[in-house]
């Protein structure tokens, strides 16, 4: 889909479908107030009536019949003024959009009335709002198959103040250049995983370094075995699948020392030898959710050309059942020289992080944060609303919640307390990896705090978010691609101060 700005009244323009917004409570703005004089007081009336509530995510289309030069009308509705933040933006964007598609439009115009947020931040809403709303994943569907949708191909976006067209531009831009990238981590997590394999994964890492200013490196098997990448491999010893260990820099930053991302790429979790049960089994293909957040975060912050320096780490590989598969009462030798009793082989994730941790200490890093698909108990303690976080550095949790609200992907913290540290210990090895029922997510998280040294780190569960099940204004069921955006904003506001 095509997004411009243009300084133009929304009533003169010849559309397929006008966007307007409306604030809930409170009287019509000036657009919608002459929108609804032309319409003979359509829209003031079905809010009277309460047939239109403005609450944030209500939507209603109307055909004004050429009252206006728009075909339809859709109005939304963005909730209290006092509850606006700039994810009901973009949820609104992402509403009209799905709206206007149901009915076939193949263009839609909006105005943003109500919101006060700087044209910038507003732009980048809607472009991803409207961008992200209409994701579809059509890679495995043939064309008759394709529920008929068809797609909008193109969005104006309308201000009435031309003072303010360069910066809504400037934020349409950056918000198409994010939602692109989150798209592509939905993409990657939809697939299969016979499709996304570990080589392949690392095939779109370097495809990415080709076209963007990033340098990639890929760690063969032997590689993390002079590593002594003990704990990735015992992982990737089940798999026919060769793993990979994939390294993406990018030097924006001069001599600032880096920023270290790690992402869980586990392509398919069975469970292993420690086999998972077959219901909902087909979903353990989103388990590289983490490696494919960390590819389009620094995609995007080459893309973006922010002035930091920033390495994704990406271990990759199956968990898989065989005659070669390690086992519950093995020994895993980690890179850190620590080592690893095995209770339980679906534990894996922490695993393979526990190697890509102290990779990651090897560039000294600012900040270490990792995001993964770790814990079944994080949707227990969270639901569906929010990443879990877990960390040592408060002012990066604090920055991390701040990017949390202003995307929309919300993060919660649970503690790291020393007393939780007993629940892995081990009789045979430096320790194990489970930690039993009770607090899942920190047991998880205490286990990788063993392996970031004494650098500031920040970890993000999203095991309960990287698969929607439902469909959400923005976020169809299926793949959310958490955690790209999320880590985008995090980075583009790393240095800033508050
Ligand atoms: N990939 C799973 C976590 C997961 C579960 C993600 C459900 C998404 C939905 C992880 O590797 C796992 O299996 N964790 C186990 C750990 C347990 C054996 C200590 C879990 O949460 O059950
Ligand atoms: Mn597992
Ligand atoms: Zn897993």
């Amino acid at each position: 889909m095509k997004i411009t700005v243009k300084n133009a009244k929304l009533e003169t323009v010849r559309t397929d479908a006008a966007v307007l917004t409306i604030i809930e409570g409170e009287k019509l703005g000036p657009v919608a107030a002459r929108v609804d004089k032309a319409l003979g007081g359509m829209v003031g009336k079905l809010i009277k009536r309460g047939e239109f509530t403005a609450k944030a995510g209500s939507v209603c289309l109307l055909y004004p019949e050429g009252k206006i030069a728009a075909e339809r009308l859709i109005v939304v509705g963005l909730g209290k003024r006092a509850d606006l933040t700039v994810d009901r933006l973009r949820l609104a964007a992402g509403k009209a959009a799905a709206v206007g598609r149901g009915a076939g439009v193949k263009n839609i115009a909006l105005a943003a009335e109500g919101s006060s947020f700087a044209p910038e931040v507003a732009g980048q809403a809607l472009a991803e709002g409207s961008t992200l709303g209409l994701y579809q994943f059509l890679r495995y569907k043939s064309k008759d198959e394709s529920n008929g949708k068809k797609e909008i191909a193109s969005m104006t976006v309308l201000t009435e103040k031309s003072f303010q067209v360069g910066a809504l531009a400037k934020g349409v831009r950056t918000g198409e250049t994010i939602a692109a990238r989150a798209a592509m981590v939905r993409d990657m997590v939809n697939s299969p995983s016979a499709d996304m394999t570990p080589t392949v994964i690392a095939g779109i890492a370097k495809g990415l370094a080709r076209k963007l200013r990033l340098k990639v490196q890929v760690l063969e098997r032997d590689r993390m075995r002079k590593l002594g990448m003990g704990a990735l491999l015992g992982v990737a010893s089940g798999s026919v699948q060769p793993p990979k260990f994939i390294i993406v820099e990018y030097r924006g930053g001069g001599k600032k020392p880096f920023i270290a991302l790690v992402g869980k790429a586990i392509t398919f979790d069975s469970g292993g030898i420690s086999l998972k049960p077959p219901d909902n089994m087909d979903k353990m293909k989103d388990d590289m959710s983490g490696g494919a957040a960390v590819l389009g975060a620094i995609a995007n912050v080459a893309a973006l050309r922010l002035p930091l320096n920033v390495v994704a780490l990406v271990p990759a590989t199956e968990n898989m059942p065989s005659g070669s598969a390690f086992k519950p009462g093995d020994v895993l030798r980690t890179m850190s020289g620590k080592t690893i009793e095995i209770l339980n082989t679906d534990a894996e994730g922490r695993l393979i992080l526990a190697d890509a941790l102290a990779y990651a200490c090897r560039y000294k890093p600012a900040v270490i944060v990792d995001i993964a698909t770790l814990t079944g108990a994080c949707r227990v303690a969270l639901g569906q609303e929010a990443t879990g976080m877990v960390g040592t550095s408060e002012k990066f949790k604090q920055k991390m919640r701040e990017a949390g609200e202003k995307t929309g992907e919300r993060v919660w913290e649970l503690p790291l307390w020393d007393a939780y540290q007993d629940l892995i210990k081990s009789d045979i090895a430096d320790m194990k990896n489970t930690g039993g029922r009770d607090g899942g997510v920190i047991t998880a998280a205490c286990l990788l705090s063993k392996f970031v040294e004494k650098y500031p780190w920040v970890h993000l569960d999203i095991a309960c978010t990287a698969w929607a099940e439902k469909d959400r204004p923005y976020t169809p069921k299926g793949a959310s691609g958490i955690g790209c955006r999320l880590l985008t904003q995090f980075l583009r506001d790393y240095e800033k101060k508050h």
